[in-house]
């Protein structure tokens, strides 16, 4: 079950960093987050900014070669993963890492683009540790709108 927990708005740049702090202040200690949103969206770009708030050093860029990367001069551990270009041979070893970084990372955060191309219906492999979705959406005014879901809210409570 998914359920909203909140909702900004980014017309421009400026407003990302405001909209980070937020988004981290609802992300728990070894939050799993789908950044979901078609190209040029704004997805590295929120992770740059999320970056920035927790003080992270390193310049955060598209994990396109290895798929993940990780931060861990800041305030919390970041791994980034991008799966845009993750083929059927990866999706192994991308698993093993994801989780391998989880385990040495508890407090960790975990930030994936294209997080739908680890849900596909014939090896869902990333469906059981994804705990919360932010859907980034352009609109008619050029606005930015981001939508935190929480996909655990409910789960766990059962
Ligand atoms: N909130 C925003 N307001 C204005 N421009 C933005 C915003 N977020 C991203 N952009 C711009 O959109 C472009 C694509 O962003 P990017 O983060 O690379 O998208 P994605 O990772 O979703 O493909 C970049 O030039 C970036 O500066
Ligand atoms: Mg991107």
């Amino acid at each position: 079950m998914k359920s909203i927990t909140e909702r900004w708005s980014a017309a421009t740049l400026a407003d990302l960093p405001v909209i980070a702090q937020a988004l981290l202040a609802q992300l728990p200690a070894g939050a799993v987050v789908g950044l979901d949103g078609p190209m040029g969206v704004g997805k590295t770009t929120l992770v740059q900014a999320m970056a920035q708030a927790l003080n992270i050093s390193e310049r955060v860029n598209s994990p396109t070669f290895n798929l993940l990367h990780d931060y861990t001069s800041g305030t919390r551990p970041v791994l980034h993963v991008d799966l845009y270009r993750l083929g059927p041979e990866d999706s192994a070893r991308v698993a093993d890492e994801l989780f391998d970084w989880m385990d040495s990372y508890p407090d960790g955060l975990t930030l994936i683009e294209w997080a739908e191309y680890g849900l596909a219906e014939n090896n869902p492999w990333l469906a059981p540790a994804l705990t919360h979705q932010v859907a980034l959406h352009c609109n008619a005014q050029d606005v930015r709108e981001l939508t935190l879901y929480d996909l655990k809210l409910f789960a766990d409570a059962g």
